[in-house]
């Protein structure tokens, strides 16, 4: 092992060193194999973990539920309107109050700021489930399922298409810096990335052999990737934005057609959820709207033998039970 993250926070990947983000991910694929043969370590045994939610989740809620049970800790949901926080009582009391109880904290949200405070005020861990800025645990199962299927990280070409702006692509840009990938961020110009976190990504770059691509050619972005990932248009809180982001972002829909231009054997990659279809309120309304049947990315993508978003939401499971076991694990 070599690596001790003890009591550490994970809220952002920028924190975490390429070494730490490895040894993350083959301890997270360790764990799915002892899951597989039957075998859960219990290694947080007797710990309390509370689980701030302010935005609602499938797949983070899920995960952390399932994985704190497997590993023998209990997990207390506390959803939008349970808890006073920031409403009645600070985010700093809160974490002063839910420290002093709870061993872990994970956090999804809106601002940034928020699970930072609870990291500093807390005296526990705490994790971030997704804020309006990162999504860093999803970036882990995401590394995980093409380190799967593709056996290695260092130098894979990874494009993502779509909202260049969003918390995916942040987190994706930083996590791929740290493990020297060449990392494009395909998207209209309207939403390319914060400057500053472009720089920072290619600070990091010049460390790891990196490169760092943000072009707004689906031609030049798209040409012989390995990886082609997307995320929805309007996410979490932006739901006003749709009809703008429709008209920005149709010529960027993963479709058969940008498949093509890529490597033979690209992977599809998505965190979910997607809409690839009308078989959600917002898909039908959507096509009520404006007409359009599929978003961000076509059903005959996600259906492909390219797509592997299905793996990607499993390992969302072990890659979260790695995060706690190795910051609050015996
Ligand atoms: N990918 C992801 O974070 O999914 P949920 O919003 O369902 O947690
Ligand atoms: N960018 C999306 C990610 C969902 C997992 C959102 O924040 O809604």
């Amino acid at each position: 092992m070599g690596f001790n993250l003890k009591g550490r926070n994970f809220l952002a990947l920028k924190d975490f060193t390429p070494k730490e983000i490895e040894y993350l991910i083959d301890l997270s694929a360790e764990l799915k194999s002892l899951k597989n043969a039957g075998i859960t370590p219990k290694t947080l045994e007797g710990k309390n973990i509370a689980l701030i939610f302010e935005k609602p989740s499938t797949r983070t809620r899920c995960a952390f539920t399932v994985a704190a049970v497997d590993e023998g800790a209990h997990p207390e949901y506390l959803g939008r309107g349970d808890i006073q926080l920031g409403k009645k009582e600070s985010v700093a009391d809160t974490a002063k109050v839910l420290g002093r109880m709870f061993d872990g904290i994970q956090f999804r949200g809106f601002k940034h700021e928020t699970v930072e405070t609870l990291a500093k005020y807390s005296g526990v861990p705490v994790w971030n489930g997704l804020t309006d800025k990162y999504h860093p645990t999803q970036v882990l199962a995401d590394f995980l399922t093409i380190k799967e299927h593709k056996g290695y990280l260092k130098g894979i070409k990874f494009a993502f298409v779509g909202d260049g702006r969003n918390n995916m692509a942040n987190s994706l840009m930083i996590g791929a810096a740290k493990m020297g990938m060449d990392f494009r961020i395909v998207a209209p110009k309207e939403l390319f990335p914060e400057k500053e976190l472009v720089a920072n990504a290619k600070k990091i770059a010049e460390e790891t052999n990196a490169t760092i691509t943000i072009t707004d050619s689906v031609d030049d972005g798209i040409k012989g990737v390995d990886v082609i990932y997307t995320d929805v248009w309007a996410s979490m809180g932006e739901e006003a934005e749709f009809e703008r982001r429709i008209k920005l972002l149709k010529p960027y829909q993963v479709n058969m057609d940008m498949i093509k231009k890529a490597d033979e054997e690209v992977l599809f990659l998505h965190c979910l959820p997607a809409f690839h279809d009308r078989n959600t309120e917002v898909g039908e309304e959507i096509y009520q709207k404006y007409g359009l049947s599929e978003m961000e990315v076509t059903d005959e993508v996600f259906l492909s033998k390219h797509s592997v978003v299905f793996d990607e939401a499993e390992n969302r499971m072990h890659t979260i039970k790695a995060v706690m076991v190795a910051t609050l694990g015996k």
